[in-house]
């Protein structure tokens, strides 16, 4: 059997193992990435002051070392190859493509100059090629997160983090330098929903009250009415209420910078100055309102407020990108799937042979280590539809690297990434930091010539 596996996050690394590990048939997997650099949002999203995450890598490498894989990186489906011509080329199909699109508030001002959503300022700080030109000002001393995920969280750590804190990480050599120089002092994490609502994990809320120089702050009517457990709590619910009245609790004033917690608010308006950029929020107080399947939703009660920030990301979750040729489910905005099997978004029926792991089947929930039991799952389904398909002639294995050097396509291979790991390995090292991230296309491949 040969498999094509688009995008080598998480979830494509743990669908190869899965396919590879198999001793009842031998499957050959090409895993394509339209970067350079394996790894998805291990790479490009995890916090580069949680390095220990990171090593979840060595886990992949072990995989791409298996003979029968091969890594075919800077080609992007959509673009450098076609979906048709990757079902004249493998048996099978599995779209690892993650959520590479944000998801907006739709509100008047979005999108003006210092509007910025997450992706964009995790791109830049964690040296993503898209990324590496976005424009951060970092000349306010204000910063809004819309958001009470835990992406919001990485976002404000960052921009609260010490030089001191960040050098020793592998954020980006232009971020470390901006962020040297940056005026924020505040920032302002804010939820529609109340703080029993959250979705941050407690050991991130938790780090706000370990940092150099930051003194969480929640002002105490902000958790009136939530029942704060005597004890730290079992549920996640529990634990970052005990977090949160602890910050509430706390003595504050030494730290240079502050971070604070708003519940029950949402952004109405973005207010511009007289150059087009953030000069304020207007929010709106929210009251909770408990819904029929037992959900609790924010209701606005049209009583506002501004909110003195020169800067806002917003940090409310992410979506697949359309690709061509793929189905696409124009609500969930995922690939439109039946438990990882794809189908046609209008009659539903089962496109043979394609599957969708991660967050392109699911959306954007779960940490890293949930991908490994769903995209074994997903495989499963594979091996059972598979039966026979391998009698299906195809081109020689190489003949899909011949069609993209034709066109232009200058394929990097796992050991290619390998050069590139040693090079910004070396360069880390100058700054005594795991890695200093090359950053744009153009120099990893000048640098593959070179070497
Ligand atoms: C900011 C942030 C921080 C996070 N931190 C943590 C953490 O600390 N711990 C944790 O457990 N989880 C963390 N997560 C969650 C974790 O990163 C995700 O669960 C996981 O990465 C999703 O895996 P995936 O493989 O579906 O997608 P991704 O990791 O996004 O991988 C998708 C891959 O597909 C490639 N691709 C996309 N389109 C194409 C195309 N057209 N052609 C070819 N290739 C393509 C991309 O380049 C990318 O490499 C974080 C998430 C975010 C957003
Ligand atoms: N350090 C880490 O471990 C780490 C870091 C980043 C991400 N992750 C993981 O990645 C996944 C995604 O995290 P995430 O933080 O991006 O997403 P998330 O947990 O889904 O949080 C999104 C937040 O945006 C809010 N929101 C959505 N639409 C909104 C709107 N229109 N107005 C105001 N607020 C809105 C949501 O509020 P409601 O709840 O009211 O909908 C929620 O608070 C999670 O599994 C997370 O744990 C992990």
């Amino acid at each position: 059997m040969r498999v094509a596996i688009i995008g080598s996050g998480p979830a494509g690394f743990y669908a190869a193992e899965a396919l590879l590990r198999r001793t009842d048939t031998v499957v050959h997997v090409d895993m394509f990435d339209r970067i350079p650099t394996p790894y998805g949002l291990v790479r490009g999203g995890v916090a580069p002051d949680h390095q220990s995450i990171k090593t979840v890598t060595r886990v992949y490498e072990k995989t791409a070392a298996r003979p029968t894989f091969r890594f075919l990186g800077n080609v992007c489906l959509g673009r450098g190859v076609t979906v048709e011509e990757l079902r004249q080329h493998y048996h099978q199909i599995i779209y690892a493509v993650g959520n590479e699109d944000d998801r907006r508030l739709g509100i008047p001002g979005e999108g003006i100059a210092r509007c910025t959503p997450v992706a964009v300022f995790i791109g830049w700080y964690n040296g993503h090629p898209d990324y590496r030109q976005a424009k951060i000002d970092l000349s306010v001393s204000r910063v809004a997160v819309v958001g009470n995920g835990n992406t919001a969280i990485d976002a404000a750590r960052i921009l609260l983090r010490t030089p001191a804190e960040l050098e020793k990480t592998d954020i980006a050599a232009h971020a470390l330098e901006a962020l040297r120089h940056s005026q924020v002092r505040e920032v302002f994490i804010l939820g529609r929903r109340g703080p029993e609502q959250a979705s941050f994990t407690p050991p991130e809320l938790k780090e706000f009250g370990e940092m150099e120089d930051v003194d969480p702050i929640v002002a105490p009517e902000e958790l009136a009415g939530c029942v704060i457990p005597e004890a730290a709590g079992n549920t996640q619910q529990e634990k970052n209420l005990k977090i949160l009245q602890s910050f509430a609790v706390r003595q504050h004033g030494a730290k240079a910078k502050k971070l604070h917690f708003r519940f029950l608010v949402s952004p109405t308006e973005i207010i511009a100055d007289a150059d087009g950029k953030v000069a304020g929020l207007v929010l709106e107080k929210n009251r909770l309102e408990a819904q029929p399947d037992g959900t609790v939703s924010a209701r606005g009660t049209g009583e506002t407020e501004v909110l003195d920030v020169g800067m806002v990301l917003t940090a409310i979750g992410f979506a697949a990108k359309r690709i061509d040729g793929v189905p696409y489910d124009e609500k969930a905005r995922v690939i439109t799937n039946e438990d990882g099997r794809v189908v046609d978004p209008v009659s539903r029926n089962v496109i043979a042979n394609e599957y969708v792991v991660g967050w392109a089947r699911t959306g954007p929930q779960g940490l890293i280590g949930s991908h490994k039991g769903a995209s074994a799952h997903v495989v499963e389904h594979m091996i059972a539809d598979g039966a026979g398909l391998e009698a299906r002639e195809l081109p020689d294995r190489e003949a899909i690297d011949s069609l993209l050097r034709q066109r232009g396509v200058q394929i990097v291979s796992f050991n290619d990434w390998k050069r590139l790991d040693d090079v910004e390995v070396a360069r880390g090292e100058r700054r005594g930091a795991p890695r200093d991230k090359i950053v744009d296309v153009e120099a990893m491949l000048a640098v593959l010539d070179q070497h």
